[in-house]
Parts: C-alpha cells; sequence; structure tokens
C-alpha cells in the first residue's frame, strides 16, 4: 500500500476569545525602604522590579551589578525633583541630611550612574533611564546636585544582569480558574465547531471531527543571568506547568483501499506576555492539533473517541545544561473507543497535540530563544476484521486465551504519550515516554 504523508491546509476559525497582554510597568522592589538614607550612597548591586501595578509582589526583578557605583533615584523619599536634559540630571532634594550624605558619598569627579524612573522627562514613559555622570557641582542653597552626564543602555551601564520572572496572571480564557504556582497562568481552551471536515482526498479519505475540545492552563517562571562583559549568557532555567484536557470524536469515511497520515493544525496562539523594553521580552505560544494515521484495506466508516487528560505536567527547561532539565507528573488519564462499519483491516491511530512554545528575547535581542514543549498523546488501533460489527474498546480488558481470531475481530490498541523539549538554539530531546496496552483482544462472532 502506498504511504504518503500529507499535511491539511488549514482554514480553520481563529480562536474566540482574544487574550490579553499584561502590561508590566517599572515598580520600587518593596523589600527598599525609601526613608533609608543608605539608598543616597553609591552601591554596584542594584534591583529593577517590574509588575504590574496594583499587585504587591513584582513579577520581574533585575539585579543589575553595575559598572561604576549606582544611585537608584526613586529609591530615596528625599528627593523631590529629578529633571533632565540631553545632557544633564539636576537632583533636588527635600532635606539636608540626605543633601549631605549625598554630597559626601557621590564621587566628585563623576564615574558613576544614576538610574531615573521619572515618567517621560528623563526616560521613556514606563522605562527606566541609566545615566553615566562625568562631574558634579552643588548647590548647598537649594538642596540641588547638577550632574553633568550621558544617557547609557543597560549593556553598557552593567556588568552582568540576573533576571527572575513569574507571578504574573494572565486574564483567564476557560471559565476554570486554576492558580497554579509559580505563577505565569495562561488558560487556555479551544474547540472545533461541530462536524468540522479536518481532511479530504476524494474518493479516498473524508475526516470529520464530530467534536474536538482542548484546554490548557499554563504557567511560567524563570532565571536567568547575562554578562554584558563577556557577551555571554551565563544562566538560563525556567518551569512550565501545565493542564492539558483533549477529547476528539473523529470520524473517516474510507472510500477504497488507503493508507494515508494526515495533520490538522489550530493557528497558533501567541501573545507577549511579559515585555520590559529593552530587557526581557516573553512571548509564549501556543498550538493545538489534531491528527491521525489513517489506513484501510477496503470501504470502511470507523468512529474513534479518544480523551486525554493530564492533571499535573511539570517541566523544568534548563537551557544551558540539558542534563538539569526534567519532568514531573505528566501521569495521563485516557480512554478510547472505536467502531468500525465493515470487514477490513483497519489502522487508525489519531493524536492529538499541544506545543507550549515560549519565545524569549532579552535585553532588546541579545538573546533570542525560541523554547518550548510538546505534549503529544497517540491512540493506536488496529482492526483485523473477518465479521461485520461494532465494538467499544472502553473498558474492555481480557485476552481471548487462543488468540486466534479466525471468525471475528483482533483488535490491538496502545496509548503512546511523549514530551518533547526543544532549545531552539541548543537542543532538542524527548523528555518523557509513555506506552500503555489499551485493549490486546480477540472478539469471536461465532458464539
Ligand atoms: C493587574 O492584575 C489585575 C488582576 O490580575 C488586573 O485586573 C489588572 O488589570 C492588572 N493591571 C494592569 C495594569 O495590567
Ligand atoms: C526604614 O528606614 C527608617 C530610617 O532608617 C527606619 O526608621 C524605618 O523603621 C525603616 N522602615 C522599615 C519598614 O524597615
Ligand atoms: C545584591 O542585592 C541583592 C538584594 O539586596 C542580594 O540578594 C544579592 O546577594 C546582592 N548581590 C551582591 C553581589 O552583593
Ligand atoms: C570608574 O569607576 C570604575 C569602578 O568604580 C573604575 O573601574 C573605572 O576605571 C572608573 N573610570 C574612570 C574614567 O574613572
Ligand atoms: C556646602 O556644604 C558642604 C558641606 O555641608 C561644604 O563642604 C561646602 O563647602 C558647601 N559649599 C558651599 C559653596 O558653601
Ligand atoms: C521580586 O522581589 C520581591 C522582593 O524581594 C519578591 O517579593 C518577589 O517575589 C520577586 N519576584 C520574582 C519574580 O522574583
Ligand atoms: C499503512 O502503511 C504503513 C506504512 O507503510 C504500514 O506500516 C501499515 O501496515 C499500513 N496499513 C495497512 C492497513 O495497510
Ligand atoms: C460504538 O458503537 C456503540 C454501539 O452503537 C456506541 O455505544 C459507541 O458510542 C460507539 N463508539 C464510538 C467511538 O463511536
Amino acid at each position: 500500500m502506498k504511504f504518503t504523508w500529507f499535511r491539511a491546509a488549514s482554514g480553520l476559525t481563529a480562536f474566540a476569545t482574544a487574550i490579553s497582554a499584561q502590561a508590566v510597568v517599572p515598580i520600587l522592589c518593596p523589600s527598599i525602604n525609601v526613608t533609608a538614607i543608605d539608598n543616597v550612597i553609591p552601591t554596584t548591586n542594584v534591583t529593577l522590579s517590574y509588575g504590574n501595578a496594583t499587585d504587591s509582589a513584582p513579577s520581574v526583578n533585575v539585579t543589575l551589578a553595575m559598572s561604576a557605583p549606582t544611585v537608584l533615584l526613586e529609591a530615596v523619599a528625599s528627593i523631590s525633583i529629578v529633571d533632565c536634559s540631553p545632557n544633564s540630571v539636576d537632583v533636588t532634594f527635600t532635606n539636608t541630611e540626605a543633601f549631605s550624605a549625598a554630597q559626601a558619598s557621590w564621587p566628585l569627579d563623576g564615574n558613576f550612574t544614576l538610574i531615573t524612573n521619572h515618567m517621560g522627562d528623563c526616560d521613556v514613559e514606563l522605562e527606566r533611564g541609566f545615566f553615566l555622570v562625568t562631574s558634579l557641582t552643588w548647590s548647598n542653597d537649594t538642596l540641588k546636585a547638577t550632574a553633568r552626564s550621558t544617557a547609557q543602555d543597560i549593556a553598557a551601564a552593567a556588568d552582568t544582569a540576573e533576571i527572575s520572572f513569574g507571578g504574573l496572571s494572565a486574564a483567564p480564557l476557560a471559565k476554570r480558574a486554576l492558580v497554579l504556582d509559580p505563577t505565569f497562568t495562561l488558560p487556555v481552551s479551544y474547540s472545533l465547531a461541530p462536524d468540522t471536515t479536518l481532511f479530504s482526498y476524494a474518493p479516498y479519505l473524508t475526516v470529520a471531527a464530530n467534536a474536538a475540545d482542548f484546554s490548557a492552563e499554563l504557567t511560567f517562571s524563570g532565571y536567568l543571568k547575562y554578562s554584558f562583559l563577556l557577551f555571554k549568557l551565563e544562566d538560563l532555567y525556567f518551569d512550565i506547568d501545565t493542564t492539558f484536557d483533549a477529547s476528539v470524536t473523529l470520524s473517516a469515511n474510507v472510500g477504497a483501499k488507503y493508507n494515508n497520515t494526515f495533520t490538522y493544525a489550530a493557528p497558533a496562539l501567541s501573545y507577549s506576555f511579559v515585555n520590559v523594553p529593552g530587557i526581557l521580552s516573553l512571548g509564549p505560544a501556543v498550538t493545538f492539533a489534531i491528527g491521525a494515521e489513517v489506513a484501510a484495506s477496503a470501504a470502511v466508516d470507523i468512529t474513534t473517541t479518544v480523551s486525554v487528560d493530564l492533571a499535573d505536567g511539570n517541566v523544568h527547561v534548563d537551557a544551558l545544561h540539558q542534563a538539569s532539565s526534567s519532568t514531573s507528573g505528566w501521569v495521563p488519564t485516557y480512554n478510547a473507543g472505536a467502531n468500525i462499519s465493515a470487514s477490513a483491516e483497519v489502522n487508525i491511530n489519531p493524536f492529538a497535540s499541544l506545543t507550549v512554545e515560549l519565545e524569549i528575547e532579552i535585553l532588546g535581542g541579545l538573546v533570542d530563544l525560541s523554547t518550548g514543549v510538546t505534549a503529544k498523546p497517540r491512540f493506536n488501533n488496529e482492526f483485523v476484521f473477518t465479521a461485520v460489527e461494532g465494538v467499544d474498546l472502553t473498558g474492555v480488558i481480557g485476552l481471548n486465551p487462543d488468540g486466534e481470531c479466525s471468525q471475528g475481530l483482533a483488535i490491538q490498541s496502545d496509548f503512546e504519550f511523549e514530551v518533547d523539549l526543544f532549545v531552539t538554539q541548543f537542543y532538542s530531546t524527548t523528555l518523557y515516554e509513555y506506552k500503555a496496552d489499551i485493549a490486546d483482544v480477540c472478539y469471536s462472532w461465532e458464539a
């Protein structure tokens, strides 16, 4: 029998519900005490936090080892005004204590960095600005420091950046609002219109999805470290937690002897989860697909129902150390049933897949990674039929001890589940494999 691969053209309805991206804005790290005088004193270790303005805990923390001693101006309560021109930053204090502490500790010859977060005057609104100070003058009367300065980007201002992310919750799509931890939660659900034709190749084969429903819930969190001095990604790992449900009823009408495979992929759903301009952009994409291998030795109608439920799948992805990547959970529960209408040898092997891809763009494109996991449940059904009947595989146990089906129907059915990991730049691997026999049965129609 001829065996070729087909990829079905996707003329698909778009996802019904739009997903809204989360806005993250610069916020002060809650562990910083703005009244502490220490914050006036330059340090090479600063933490910049970003979050949803209404969340108390930041969802992104960027800890920088600065090239020069640095003051994070927003961390000082007694700074009242920060005013910028292209080559200067003016800082006005509200009290002499902070002013004197600055005067005593800010290097006279400059060579230190001021970080601003002043809504458009010094920096682009909703971003922070970095200014390398080259000289300073002080006005004791007005409590004002005037710094000659040049704007820097983060790569010039810092030696290394450590970024941790997690804690955002996306607007829910599904009614179910499961909160998983760690918490970038993305609920996605998707259904095909009833009786969608998935594949048609007249006169041999028509496959329709009588019903197809998918839902998934995903959370992300992670950490990365980048060295600007070495231009090197020193660490990158993240976790994806997921639940996944798929239930699909397919009917295949085979008009003549046929052996083929098709895949029907829903359009990728992608959006920007987090975007901290110039620092971190995370864009997950989710793709559902269903397909089947169909082979029959004669004209036949086949219906098959499959469902897979994954309560808890966790994957830890270490981009630089493949051996540290691992999974836990991913134990599926599943159900399958199939009926065929006529006496024929039939293979119908439906599969459903969920691909979760994380596009990570770090530091304005310095590091560009696409990485993710594909979960692929697959049911293999093989019928050898010598009588006309229908049979439901659900719950079938027990083998005919003879193992002979001279008059009847032999069914071999099993379930395979595979979780593949890809870190496009570095490696791809199968993280998890599961295989179970559902039925290996001999039915006799004589009795
Ligand atoms: C912050 O999160 C809450 C709840 O998740 C949401 O209702 C709100 O719109 C978000 N705010 C912003 C600025 O995104
Ligand atoms: C913040 O710092 C001030 C001054 O050092 C101190 O009095 C206050 O207790 C601190 N607040 C907290 C919450 O630590
Ligand atoms: C920088 O500061 C953070 C938070 O205050 C701290 O956890 C970290 O250890 C510090 N790093 C260095 C190199 O001092
Ligand atoms: C600025 O300070 C850094 C560290 O404090 C030092 O390595 C560098 O040489 C200084 N640059 C100038 C121009 O003084
Ligand atoms: C401003 O005050 C500082 C310390 O209080 C002092 O060292 C400096 O001379 C004063 N400058 C002027 C112009 O008075
Ligand atoms: C960022 O730091 C704050 C304060 O230390 C902490 O509460 C929060 O959980 C951190 N967020 C992430 C994503 O690391
Ligand atoms: C369909 O083709 C595949 C690959 O050539 C083969 O393994 C399979 O046995 C065929 N199925 C039938 C029912 O002929
Ligand atoms: C197979 O046929 C039986 C009896 O008509 C029916 O109850 C069952 O739902 C069918 N299974 C499938 C997968 O269509």
